[in-house]
Parts: C-alpha cells; structure tokens; sequence
C-alpha cells in the first residue's frame, strides 16, 4: 500500500511540530510496511514571501495529487498589527479549505486524567470529559461577502448559509452521535440570527431520521459558560463556522493546553488534519511547542484517511504515555517541562516499544 501525504508545515511553530509528527509516521512506515510518498509544500505566510500568495498553484496541485493532507499552523504577526495588508497568511487557509470543500471540521475534546491538575479549572468538574466538536467550516460569515468604505469609516462582513451547507454537515454530525452517547446539542444564536433560525429548522427535520439521538440547542452564549462549568453534559456539539473556531479554543482549557487539540477537515473526496493551536509565533525556533497536538492528528489522519486503527490507537497510547510519565512541554508545566523535539522522541521510542 502507498498513500500520498501532502506535508504543509506552514508558520510560526508549524514546521516545529510537524518534524515531531513526521518522526511517528516513519516509525509507522517502518513497522506497517506502507510507504508514505511526503510532498511538501508552502502556505501562509511562507508561501507569501515565496510565491507573492498564501495558497500558491503549486500547493495546491501537491494537494489535488494527495490521498490527505497534514498541516501545521498559519499566521505571521507582521500581518495581525498591518489592518491593510493586501494579502494575508489566513486567507491560504480559507482559500485551501474552501477548494478542497472540507466543509465539517472535527475537533474532539477529552480529559487526560494526567492532566487534570494542570487545567485552571476544577479537577472534580473537567475529569470524564469526552466530546467531540463538529464546526461547519467552508461557509458563514467567515466566507460571506465582505468590504470596507473607501474613506475606511465603514466595514461589513455577511453571514450566509444555504440548506445544504447545513445539512450536510449535520448527517456527518448524528451519525457521529449514534455511534457515541446519542446526545447533539446544537449551538447558535437562533434568538437575534436569521441563519441560527435556519439552522435549528434544518436540525430539527433532520433529526427525525435519527430517532435514536436526542436532540437539544443553547444559544452560543449560554453553551460558552456551560462548556466551562459542565462539560461533562456534551457529546457531540453542531456548529456554524465563527461559533465553532470560538468554543473550541474555549474547550481546549478542559484539556489543560491548547496544545493537546487535533482535528480533522473533512470533505467529499480529501481530509486534512491539523492541530487547532494556530501558528504561536512567541514560541516559533524556541524548541517549546507542544508537538502532541500535530500528534494526534496523524493519529486521526491514520483512522480516518487510511483505516489504519491499531496505529492510530497506538499513537493515542503513546502520547497518553508521555502524559503520565510527565513528559511534557512547557505549555503544560511550567516548572517540569521538556523540549518539542524530546517529547517528539519520546513518544516516538514509546510507539516502536509499543508496536
Ligand atoms: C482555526 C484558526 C483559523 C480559523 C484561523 C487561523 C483562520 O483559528 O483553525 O481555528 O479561524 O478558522
Ligand atoms: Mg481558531
């Protein structure tokens, strides 16, 4: 077997982790047999000071060719504090996700008992938590029509979604909840948004082709203090786009570090797997990113993309390994912590041990 894995490490610590995550797919190779063919290729703000764009032709036939695709992260801080640039590094991501139609970004977000004590928030409320974010990605007000007066005292930004935006996203997300606990909370702000209202229409019809799952809706401001105070109560949470980017950097607190989260960007033929940390350019060649994330995307990469389960449970254990054996970076303690390359090279002698 060969499977084509386009590689964009992208910004900031992006390149940083990606090495960590490349070291656990050779041991993969190794010991599976299957050859990873790695193209890689330039996006963001890398790809700008390249090609003049963030997704360049030339990434974006490295992904037409690819069985799936692992990405670090995008964002330069030189474009954050410059309101005018012309081009940024975010827009390749948006482009990218838009032409691939990876329209439902999975992002699951669970307690690691080692972890506990390190989130700020209480060990009796986050232990046991186990659930799995699904945020529509390719439309909404991240995508709608948007512009800026001439004289820049006026700006606006259109949220638009089509029924089938919704729907489809919505089938992948019940079906994900009959094979979980059967529970899908809804998130929007059906109260003041006519697209929420959309939303909560389509959910509700859907839903009467699967009796089996319980259906329930919070406002997103409500569901944002809940996430916090019981996050025990969610199982699989629906989305919109904004509101979907907004509570999952909320949840990763659960987890003790925004360092932990992967997710998978799903469409109809490719996926994509990146962690969901963005580019942490303070961080970037300090050696101090937390490589788990990027991890466990290869980990969800393996099941999703290539029905390889063992491995990807097994890259599951090994980073749960590292957790309890307290080898971890500085995101997570700040007293006791290790580089990116040495937990990379842990977790790595751990899967060949655990093989
Ligand atoms: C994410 C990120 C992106 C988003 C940025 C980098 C455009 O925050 O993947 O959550 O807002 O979708
Ligand atoms: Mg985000």
């Amino acid at each position: 077997m060969k499977s084509r894995i386009a590689i964009l490490p992208g910004d900031g610590i992006g390149p940083e982790v990606m090495n960590e995550a490349l070291k656990v797919l050779d041991i993969i190779s190794q010991k599976s047999g299957i050859k990873f063919d790695f193209e890689k290729g330039l996006v963001g703000a890398s790809a700008i000071d390249e090609y003049g764009e963030p997704f360049p032709d030339q990434t974006r036939s490295i992904c037409d060719k690819s069985d799936a695709i692992l990405f670090g992260a995008i964002g330069d801080p030189k474009y954050d504090n410059d309101p005018k640039a012309k081009v940024r590094p975010e827009d390749g991501l948006l482009e990218m996700r838009k032409y691939l139609e990876l329209f439902a970004n999975i992002r699951p977000v669970k307690t690691y008992e080692a972890l506990v004590d390190f989130s700020p928030i209480k060990k009796n409320i986050i232990s046991g938590t186990n659930f799995v974010v699904f945020r529509e990605l390719t439309g909404g007000i991240y995508f709608g029509e948007k512009g800026i007066s001439d004289d820049r005292s006026n700006a606006f930004d259109t949220c638009s979604y089509h029924i089938n935006e919704i729907e489809r996203i919505s089938h992948l997300a019940f079906k994900e909840a009959q094979k979980r606990n059967k529970k899908l909370t809804l998130i929007d702000k059906a109260n003041v948004l006519a697209t929420s209202r959309l939303w909560r229409e389509v959910v509700q019809n859907i839903s009467k082709n699967y009796p089996d799952v319980t259906v329930s809706s919070l406002f997103v401001d409500n569901a944002s203090m809940k996430i916090i105070t019981s996050p025990k109560d969610f199982d699989v949470i629906l989305t919109e786009n904004m509101f979907g980017d907004i509570i999952t950097d909320e949840a990763s607190v659960i987890t003790g570090s925004l360092g932990m989260l992967p997710s998978a960007s799903v469409g109809h033929n490719i996926s994509l797997y990146e962690p969901i940390h963005g580019s942490y350019p303070q961080a970037a060649g300090k050696g101090i990113a937390n490589p788990m994330a990027m991890i466990l995307s290869v980990s969800m990469m393996l099941s999703h993309s290539f029905n390889l389960l063992r491995e990807s449970e097994l890259i599951e254990r090994s980073v749960d390994e590292a957790l309890q054996n307290s080898i971890v970076t500085v995101d997570i303690n700040k007293e006791n912590n290790f580089s990116t390359s040495y937990v990379g090279d842990w977790i790595t002698n751990k899967l060949v041990e655990l093989y």
